[in-house]
């Protein structure tokens, strides 16, 4: 009987027992930290684990991430490294991403903010507004969901690119790629959109230098991870006007801390990590999936590169 521990404190753990074994009655579900006899664990579903608590499952032969991102699982410094990560891969998530990218590229691109700004002063004022055609959009990270984003962004008009690791095609989309495409991709952008997946080489990737890298005025998107941005550099890229505007669903310490300066920056919109909630009705297939696949000998779907974290 195969046996699966589910760690997290960000889901519901009833609903997932009661839903995999609605799939799978024959699975022993345990629910950290009740986890019984640790060689007992073939399988872990986690968000956020405590470091060591993978390592110490000695017969682990599979971990199923929570969400889309697996920095959360490489975070750990003890992570078994043999151990295949899977990961979420699925429409409902894109759906969700794309719409809240949309939602404030558009605000971006229409001057919501000041429009709002003029409401609340209750002034009648029409300020210059280019069509999307004329407005460049750079997407970091043209995978899962910076792929469907930017594709999506693309059919509603906008001039788009993109930037990832190896070259991409995404219809409608120009394609940049490495560090030699990076400086040819900043220079294009007005409004930079990031979703990469954080890995040690995309820490801090949005800092001072590569702010700088946009014409001034840009605006930033952060759907991605806090750690990809440097946030003092944000600050005193957006206190400089080099950055017009930023929107932020995802930040270096979440909760965002009552003291953080975003939360009353007149130029910055916070969302608490909602961008694309990890739906479970639309992940609970998948890990079933996994299981099965595994129990019979079959290869697991939506794993990712443990070398390169992502
Ligand atoms: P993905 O399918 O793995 O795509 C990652 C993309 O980033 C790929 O295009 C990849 O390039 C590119 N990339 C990775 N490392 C790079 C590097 N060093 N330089 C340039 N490009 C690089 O990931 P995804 O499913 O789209 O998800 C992206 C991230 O979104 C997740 O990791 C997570 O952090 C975040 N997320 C946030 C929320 C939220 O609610 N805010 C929800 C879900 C996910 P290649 O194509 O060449 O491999
Ligand atoms: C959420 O941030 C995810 O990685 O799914």
């Amino acid at each position: 009987m195969p046996t699966m521990l589910f760690r997290s404190n960000a889901d519901r753990a009833d609903w997932w027992r009661e839903t995999v074994m609605g799939e799978l009655p024959e699975l022993d579900f345990r629910i950290w930290p009740d986890a019984g006899e640790l060689a007992d664990i073939d399988y872990a579903l986690v968000w956020k684990p405590e470091t060591g608590l993978l390592a110490s499952l000695p017969n682990l032969r599979a971990i199923f991430s929570l969400g889309a991102g697996v920095d959360h699982i490489f975070a750990d410094a003890e992570l078994p490294k043999h151990v295949p990560v899977c990961r979420v891969i699925n429409p409902n998530m894109a759906l969700r991403m794309r719409e809240w990218v949309v939602m404030q590229t558009l605000m971006h691109h229409r001057r919501h903010r000041e429009y709002d700004r003029q409401q609340r002063m209750k002034v009648w004022q029409e300020l210059p507004q280019p069509h999307a055609g004329e407005r460049k959009v750079g997407m970091m990270g043209l995978g899962e969901l910076g792929g469907d984003a930017a594709r999506y962004l693309a059919m509603l008009g906008f001039d788009v690119a993109g930037w990832s690791r190896t070259p991409r095609e995404v219809e409608g989309v120009t394609g940049y790629h490495g560090a030699d495409g990076l400086d040819a991709f900043l220079a294009r952008t007005e409004i930079l959109i990031c979703l990469l997946p954080l890995t040690d080489a995309t820490r801090g990737i949005v800092n001072r230098g590569l702010l700088a890298k946009l014409p001034r005025g840009a605006s930033f998107i952060n759907a991605g991870r806090g750690g990809h941005v440097v946030e003092a550099d944000l600050l005193a890229a957006l206190d400089e006007g080099d950055i017009s505007e930023a929107s932020l669903d995802v930040f270096q310490t979440e909760p965002l801390p009552a003291d953080s300066r975003f939360w009353d920056h007149p130029q910055v919109t916070v969302t608490p990590h909602i961008a694309a909630f990890s739906d479970p009705r639309a992940l609970v297939d998948q890990v079933v999936e996994n299981i099965r696949r595994d129990q019979a000998g079959d290869p697991l779907i939506n794993t990712v590169d443990t070398g390169r974290g992502y």
